[in-house]
């Protein structure tokens, strides 16, 4: 399969990641194995031994971090991928034995893998720290692997008229699906989508929130893709004609990093600028979750069984009004991914 390479995509939560964990990850159908130098800085190598490919995730952590040992025959890897210590004869490190090593950058509470050969570049790594920087009370994150091609998910996010659908006692009040979908390109990396409503009463998530409930509102959705599959929805609702600070809002990132052809990562992150406090968390969190894990996900594999291996294109998909903004997404990471086969 072709993947965007010089790009950054999200391996991990950064708290996924504690100092003497060795996390063992396929991102982009590589094995990888991802842990903590005793700087702090995240190494990733390939998980495969340079000896006889034993997984070096099943080894252990050596020197406090500095080097992770193979759990067949001992040889011990830096975060480079150097072999730096051979227990065998002489104790010569053989030229060979080395393994790869991805760059990888800490922001914003995420970690962050150049897939590339090109310099990785720190600068490209998108500004989410307004999410990151959000009170602890006021973030609902996670992790959900999902057996499915990666795009789906930018699919699911960037068309929200199926929140009606899919979501009918939870998200869906049938106000996405009555607006008309905005379609604003952003450059050859990004696309931003928007539905909004003026004048209506906003959703009961909503509503109780907002200085004048039960009043008509202004309500916005709005999603920006970013290459390769980096989604931001922004949500709210304001008195009518009020500026947006004066409503409520929840910013909420949907980031998806291929695994293998028809598997990706998956994280969620969501900043609500109201309700904050452990006990609205508690009780909001699973509302949430119950949409992405009960709902989303098994609609997201269903079809990924459904397309099995032929090419998303070639099955001739119909296209409807609300797909403008995920049609634009798919046509530019193609693009992207032409450009890098056809420098
Ligand atoms: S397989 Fe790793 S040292 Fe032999
Ligand atoms: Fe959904």
């Amino acid at each position: 399969m072709s993947y965007l390479r010089n790009t950054w995509y999200v391996a991990g939560l950064a708290d996924e990641l504690p100092a003497d964990r060795l996390l063992a990850r396929t991102l982009l159908d590589e094995p990888m194995v991802f842990f903590r130098q005793p700087d702090g800085r995240v190494a990733a190598l390939a998980d495969r031994c340079a000896h006889r490919f034993a997984p070096l995730s099943m080894g252990r952590l050596c020197d406090g971090g500095a080097s992770v040992q193979c759990p067949y025959h001992g040889l011990r890897f830096d975060g480079s991928g150097a072999c730096v210590h051979n227990p065998h004869g002489n104790g010569v490190v053989p030229k060979a034995a080395v393994v790869r090593a991805w760059p990888v950058a800490e922001r914003h509470g995420l970690l962050w893998l150049w897939a590339g050969t090109a310099p990785a570049d720190e600068a490209l790594i998108p500004d989410l720290s307004d999410v990151a920087s959000a009170p602890e009370h006021a973030t609902i994150r996670g992790y959900l692997p999902t057996a499915c091609d990666y795009r789906l998910l930018a699919d699911n996010i960037m068309d929200l008229t199926h929140v009606d659908y899919l979501h009918p006692t939870s998200l869906g009040n049938g106000s996405v699906s009555r607006a008309r979908a905005v379609v604003t390109d952003l450059g050859e990396r990004s696309v931003h989508v928007a539905w909004r409503v003026s004048g209506e009463v906003a959703p009961a998530s909503f509503d109780p929130h907002l200085p004048t409930p039960g009043q008509p509102a202004d309500q916005w959705t709005e999603a920006t893709w970013t290459a390769p599959c980096l989604m931001r929805l922004d949500v709210g609702a304001t008195p009518c004609g009020a500026p947006r600070e004066q409503g409520v809002r929840v910013a909420a990132l949907h980031i998806a990093t291929p695994e293998t052809a028809g598997r990706c990562h998956y994280w969620y992150w969501s900043a609500r600028s109201f309700a904050i406090g452990a006990e609205a968390n508690a009780r909001i969190r699973p509302l949430i979750e119950h949409a992405f894990v009960h709902e989303d996900k098994p609609m997201l594999e269903a079809q990924q069984r459904r397309i099995g291996d032929a090419g998303f294109w070639d099955l001739k998909p119909v296209l409807l009004n609300g797909d403008a903004g995920a049609v634009r997404a798919r046509r530019k990471l193609d693009a992207l991914i032409a450009a890098e086969s056809n420098p």
